[in-house]
């Protein structure tokens, strides 16, 4: 793997997370370790980095980055959605940070051959977690049309869902779909020329964008992590989650909004009788975005969001 290390909004995230020397953090999805890298060169000398992903490549990779730390630093092949088992396995009773850079990373979109970018010919796989066992070609080849459609509809946002579906199926029927290319291809090819042209993104965008999410389960990981993540924070303790698509973010927003209420009473409900208490304090009240110099030095941090909450 190649030494990728552009992370985006690393100032922002070291802000967020409150980095300090001695703290545990756990970085949930290494990726290039851009972000892991920071955090060791923060809580040095005698913190701990808990490093955590489903790419046994990331792993690799981050164990000759952060060599120099070593052994302030625990990585694990796993998905986050573990970490409340990791951090207990390791014995300890929290952490102080936890930070979730979502999305792939650029070693999976150019280096990993997994089929992420339409852009290249490469088998139709999309697997983070090359151990999993549905690939995008295994859905593309035999999900029946409607099943197709709503993840194209609510995983894409893809107007065109039904439609795309249905050419997918009739050209399965002449062969299995086997590569990016001839998928990206393919739905490029129906979309009519004039709305091609009008649109700022390639016809196949929100469709690669749906594969991968049903693939990698993504948005039910991410639903069902930030509550465990947030009970496995000490008292003071911070997440920081950076998302890349809308999907995301609403779910981060929407959680940490819930988290940080007193109350869950209907709300028709004269009187309070829940008795709840926020497990949150919002640091972000509106969505945090890159600065317009880092968007002109890394275009690809441009649609990053940032959102963060602190353990009360
Ligand atoms: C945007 S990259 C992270 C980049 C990293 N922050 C850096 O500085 O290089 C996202 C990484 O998260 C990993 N990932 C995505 N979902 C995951 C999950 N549920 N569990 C563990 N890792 C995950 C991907 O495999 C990928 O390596």
């Amino acid at each position: 793997m190649a030494d990728y290390h552009i992370s985006c909004m690393p100032a922002e995230a070291a802000h967020y997370l409150n980095l300090r020397p001695g703290g545990i953090y756990v970085d949930g999805t290494v990726g290039g370790a851009g972000h892991s890298r920071l955090i060791c060169t923060h809580i040095q000398p005698d913190g701990l980095l808990i490093g955590i992903d489903q790419d046994l490549d990331a792993i690799r990779h981050a164990r000759k980055i952060l060599a120099p730390f070593h052994p302030r630093v625990s990585l694990h092949h796993d998905s986050f959605s573990h970490l409340d088992r990791i951090i207990h396995e390791l014995g300890l009773p929290g952490v102080d940070g936890i930070l979730l850079d979502l999305g792939l990373s650029l070693h999976q979109i150019e280096g990993s051959g997994r089929g992420f970018s339409f852009m290249r010919d490469e088998p139709l796989d999309m697997r983070m977690d090359v151990e999993a066992k549905t690939t995008a070609a295994h859905i593309v080849n035999n999900w029946h049309v409607d099943d197709l459609t709503r993840i194209f509809r609510d995983y894409g946002e893809e107007r065109r869902a039904r439609k795309i579906a249905k050419v997918i199926v009739q050209a399965r029927s002449q062969h299995p779909l086997a590569s990016s290319k001839e998928l990206g291809d393919l739905i490029y090819r129906c979309t009519p020329p004039a709305e091609a042209r009008k649109q700022k993104i390639h016809p196949a965008t929100r469709v690669f964008q749906a594969l991968r999410i049903a693939v990698n389960c993504e948005l039910d990981r991410l639903q069902r992590t930030l509550p465990r993540a947030v009970a496995c924070l000490n008292p003071g303790g911070r997440l920081c989650v950076l998302s890349f698509h809308s999907l995301e973010d609403r779910i981060v927003k929407q959680t940490f909004r819930e988290m940080a209420r007193d109350c869950h009473c209907p709300p028709k409900a004269p009187v309070c009788t829940c008795g709840g208490q926020a497990q949150v304090k919002l640091l972000t009240r509106r969505v945090v975005r890159p600065s317009t110099e880092e968007v002109a030095a890394n275009p690809m941090a441009r649609s990053t969001r940032l959102r963060a909450v602190e353990k009360r």
